[in-house]
């Protein structure tokens, strides 16, 4: 292509004159050596487009079956005197009412009960000019009455827009300056397929080189969600540091989600503003056994040696259904049926809580929950995981402060440094005995509950925590791999 355009140095060449010259057939490869050549500063492209408006679905029916306007007019006059409702047997219901809306707007009006034109000639004017304009089509935007174009653009699936791009090629004076005798006809390859890898030809083949560094389209494929992307790495971190996952119901009873973690019954926590409470289940019934255990613990600290919150306990109140307000709720009971055995597990899973949605707040979302069951965890063990996972997390600066939780002594927030700020990404500490004791639990228990979608926002460089939850596909596509 460079040696034929050598050969007439001012000339703007078309695709025609190109593939004829070169004898070429298919036109793909002649843009390709165009873009090439102009990649490397060898030639110029020039592309003009241009905008041909042509016939859609509803304008091609209409051509052969005639305008909605034109049939109906047509029928006008051959049923002299007709009304609305023999109309309305003639036509179907989808033509017939927006068939006189459209008569209507051209002169045509019901008068008496009958369709009259003040002047029928206008009316038939109007009609053939749209019909006309329709078998004009395709034709290019400039030839064509605007009115029309704006009137048929108003209808739905009449005609389209087809852009299309015509370009020329010329030379460059680099172009010009590359010696002749240097550019020879070589065969690459430019596609490895089976039947080239089963013969021998690929021994001998040159194979094209791809420049990886010019800019193409971003291939558009299905991928996980970011949120659904982040709870998989996380996952993936606590197998990897030996914990098992743990999968448990959203719905539950007060009792284990508050009673069993030594949460007072009158505490602020537990009132309708905080938590979902059920109508359906309103109740779940629980063993009395274990509500004693609770009710002795919670009236005078049962056998610990703590003196409890002293007040009533209502067994009615641990009976009561809800949405779970944190998975401690589930970690508690796998204690309580494993009381014995040293474990790791963890959860990421969804909790419930009366928020009122904002920047920062959702009333549904996630938590990264664990404990550590064995004989002698301790406090540092607890910081030291804590500060393990956030490290893989890619969040090498940890500190944890003092904190308070009714059902942990000591307790502790976790706080991550984010763009030189210290951000609060949970609560963690060691279960009381209040907690433990009444489950026959001997060994220390670690434990720590964390927010997955403030996690999420300093992954994925949020500042509002919605945008997890709105299904914008242009903010989708372009997150980043996590
Ligand atoms: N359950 C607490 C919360 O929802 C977090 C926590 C879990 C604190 C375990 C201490 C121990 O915020």
């Amino acid at each position: 292509m460079l040696k034929l355009m050598q050969s007439e140095s001012s000339k703007n060449w078309s695709l025609e004159e190109i593939l004829s010259a070169c004898d070429w057939k298919d036109q793909a490869i002649a843009v390709g050596a165009g873009l090439g050549l102009s990649n490397v500063g060898l030639v110029n492209i020039e592309e003009t487009v241009e905008t041909v408006i042509r016939l859609s679905s509803q304008g091609t029916s209409a051509m052969g079956d005639g305008l909605l306007e034109s049939r109906l007019w047509s029928w006008i006059c051959d049923n002299e005197g007709a009304d609305m409702a023999s109309l309305q047997q003639s036509f179907e219901r989808h033509e017939a009412g927006p068939g006189v809306g459209l008569l209507k707007r051209i002169g045509v009006q019901l008068s008496g009960g009958k369709f009259v034109a003040q002047e029928p000639s206008q009316v038939e004017k109007v009609i053939s000019e749209r019909s006309n304009f329709l078998s004009n089509l395709p034709n290019l935007v400039e030839n064509l009455n605007s009115e029309m174009l704006e009137h048929f653009r108003g209808r739905k699936g009449f005609i389209e827009n087809q852009d299309t791009t015509t370009r020329t090629w010329n030379i460059t004076q680099l172009g010009l300056s590359v010696e002749s005798e240097l550019l020879i006809e070589k065969e690459m390859v430019a596609e490895i397929t089976p039947e080239l890898l089963q013969s021998d030809n690929w021994k001998d083949a040159e194979f094209r080189s791809f420049d990886v560094t010019l800019e193409s389209a971003t291939p558009r494929t299905g991928r996980s969600h970011p949120m659904q992307a982040l709870i998989e790495r996380i996952r993936n971190i606590f197998l990897e540091m030996g914990f098992s996952e743990l999968v448990e119901d959203y719905v539950q009873t007060a009792g284990w989600n508050m009673d069993a973690l030594f949460i007072p019954q009158d505490h602020p926590a537990r009132e309708m503003q905080d938590t979902f409470y059920l109508d359906n289940p309103a109740k779940m019934e629980l063993p009395d056994e274990v509500m004693d255990l609770w009710s002795g613990i919670h009236k005078h600290g049962g056998d610990t040696g703590s003196v409890g919150w002293g007040g009533d306990f209502s067994k009615d109140t641990s009976q009561k259904g809800l949405l779970r307000t944190h998975t401690t709720v589930n970690t508690i009971q796998y204690l309580a049926e494993n009381p014995s055995k040293p474990c790791r597990m963890f959860t990421v899973d969804r909790v419930f809580r009366k928020e009122a949605i904002d920047r920062t707040h959702l009333p549904e979302f996630h938590q990264i929950e664990g404990i550590i069951m064995e004989e002698g965890a301790n406090l540092q063990m607890l910081v030291a995981t804590l500060k393990t996972f956030y490290h893989k997390m890619g969040y090498p600066e940890v500190r944890v402060r003092p904190a308070y939780f009714p059902y942990t002594e000591p307790s502790l927030e976790i706080e991550v440094k984010w763009r030189g700020k210290w951000l609060e990404l949970g609560g963690a500490g060691i279960f009381r005995p209040e907690v433990t004791e009444p489950l026959g639990i001997t060994s220390p228990v670690l434990a720590w509950g964390m927010g997955l979608e403030r996690l999420a926002m300093l992954v994925l460089g949020l500042d509002d925590i919605r945008q997890l939850y709105i299904s914008d596909l242009e903010w989708l596509r372009n997150q980043p791999i996590i």
